[in-house]
């Protein structure tokens, strides 16, 4: 764990209940990570080392980015370049703002490594989160790492108007970033998850892909998945998707099935309501990756998340068919030095493996 992590932010985290400790993470990083000076400080310490890979015409540095979530209303972008990670996806934005689930509503699960979350999107809405980034760009303070847009369904809106709650977020949203990510799976959001249902979906998805077809630039647009549905769901997902146009999916969401918990503490946190993260998502996660990935036949882009806290999980995951990867739970649990030792760990994996970049490695196990 790196020294920084542990003398500025650990000591105060692990005394605080887990939503504030984020919080802190948050503005603590936001008030460093985007000054010049403190750019420059965290990336002395947390600097990732190179391992290019083009994914959707643009290029990346290396796989990892930060998952959604994180930083819900875009206030640190330039710090996650700054903490080593070469991309970042902000959000889950709706198209109204919402104050989430009451609180507490994360909980950690220590020694199983695994967060529980039943936030309920809190997020200012698209417009203020559009503002925030219109000054942003106004000042100069974009990243100039590739940036995702996470958006997600508003609580207030019924189904018969979901189409257009996705399509207005992309629509306000659109300028401000690479592309965009459709959570679809998130289970905090009662009835979200219902739209992995074909004829939701077919609304969702067309509905976006007929806004983007107003814009005179095209961008990339995903679709992030649930680990609960089953194997045939998922297929038949893919495969609408695919149909519609869908540029590449994310594999994937937090999760409702727990894990049999290893420490008392553990069984109390897991015992809340709400979706799970970390290291007992990681199997499922792999699952998924290799079943979108043999479904479309490796024709767009999969992100895998889920578990990613290590050389071995990460590599895994790229070798089950992801170009990208991003966590989020392993950060909280070991600080933003584990972004710079995964991908130094992915190096010496594709030196050791022959490959000429990280790009062979994509879907290798299925050849
Ligand atoms: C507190 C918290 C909030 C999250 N919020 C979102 C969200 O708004 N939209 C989304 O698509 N995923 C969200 N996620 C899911 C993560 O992006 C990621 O898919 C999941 O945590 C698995 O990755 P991990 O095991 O590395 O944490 C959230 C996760 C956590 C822990």
């Amino acid at each position: 764990m790196g020294l920084a992590w542990r003398m500025l932010a650990n000591p105060t985290l692990k005394m605080i209940d887990s939503e504030r400790a984020h919080s802190r993470t948050i503005s603590l990083l936001s008030r460093l990570g985007e000054r010049p000076t403190g750019q420059y400080f965290l990336n002395q310490i947390y600097r990732s080392p190179e391992l290019p890979i083009e994914v959707f015409d643009m290029l990346f540095h290396h796989p990892l980015g930060l998952a959604a979530g994180f930083d819900k209303g875009a206030e640190a972008l330039l710090s996650w370049p700054a903490l080593g990670f070469s991309w970042s996806e902000y959000g889950g934005v709706t198209r109204y703002p919402q104050d989430g689930n009451p609180k507490p509503r994360m909980f950690r699960a220590n020694k199983d490594r695994a967060l529980v979350n039943n936030m309920g999107l809190n997020n200012p809405g698209a417009s203020a989160v559009r503002d925030r980034l219109i000054a942003r760009k106004a000042v100069n303070r974009w990243p100039k790492s590739p940036v995702a847009a996470n958006i997600g369904r508003s609580l207030k809106v019924d189904n018969e108007h979901v189409s257009s709650d996705y399509s207005a977020t992309l629509d306000i949203l659109w300028d401000y970033a690479d592309f965009f990510v459709l959570n679809i799976s998130s289970p905090n959001t009662p009835g979200l998850r219902n739209l992995q249902e074909e004829d939701l979906l077919e609304g969702v998805l067309r509905s976006c892909i007929d806004i983007r077809g107003r814009k005179h630039e095209s961008k990339p647009i995903l679709l992030k998945l649930s680990p609960d549905s089953s194997d045939e769901d998922t297929l038949e997902t893919t495969r609408i998707a695919m149909g519609l146009g869908i540029d590449g999916f994310v594999a994937t969401n937090t999760t409702v099935s727990r894990p049999v918990p290893l420490t008392t503490q553990s069984r109390k946190a897991l015992a809340h309501d709400g979706g799970l993260s970390g290291r007992p998502l990681h199997d499922r996660a792999i699952e998924l990756i290799e079943l979108v990935y043999q479904e479309s036949s490796g024709e767009v882009p999969i992100i895998g998340v889920g578990g990613i806290e290590s050389t071995d999980t990460a590599w895994n995951a790229i070798t089950s068919g992801a170009s990208l990867l991003q966590l989020y739970s392993s950060m909280v649990f070991n600080g933003p030095s584990i972004v710079s030792n995964i991908v130094k760990g992915l190096v010496r994996k594709t030196n050791e493996s022959g490959f000429s970049g990280i790009g062979e490695a994509v879907g290798y196990k299925h050849i």
